[in-house]
């Protein structure tokens, strides 16, 4: 049996297996986007899977701009959605 993790995203707890990407996670908790565009404020998930396309960038810990294909899940990380590009003087 693998171990879990437990996050948060919009302030519901949610499950994960260790070592799962949060794109991963959230799309195995049934959400399927969890940002919008700037200009037309329209839904982005997981897209490319790979790190490339950006479209599923989610604020994470409080810090915007992370790409939700690429960032293990971790116990106790607090996962909000990204508006547009997120606040860049915080994003990596
Ligand atoms: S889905 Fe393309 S960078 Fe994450």
């Amino acid at each position: 049996m693998s171990e879990r993790v437990k996050f948060s995203f919009r302030g519901q707890e949610i499950v994960a297996e260790a070592g799962q990407s949060v794109g991963a996670a959230l799309i195995a908790a049934g959400h399927r986007s969890w940002r919008t565009t700037r200009r037309d404020g329209a839904p982005r998930g997981v897209f490319c899977g790979i790190g490339v396309c950006f479209d599923c960038l989610v604020v994470v810990n409080g810090k915007p701009g992370r790409r939700a294909c690429l960032t293990e899940v971790l116990p106790g990380d607090v996962i909000e959605p990204q508006e547009g590009a997120g606040r860049g003087e915080l994003s990596c």
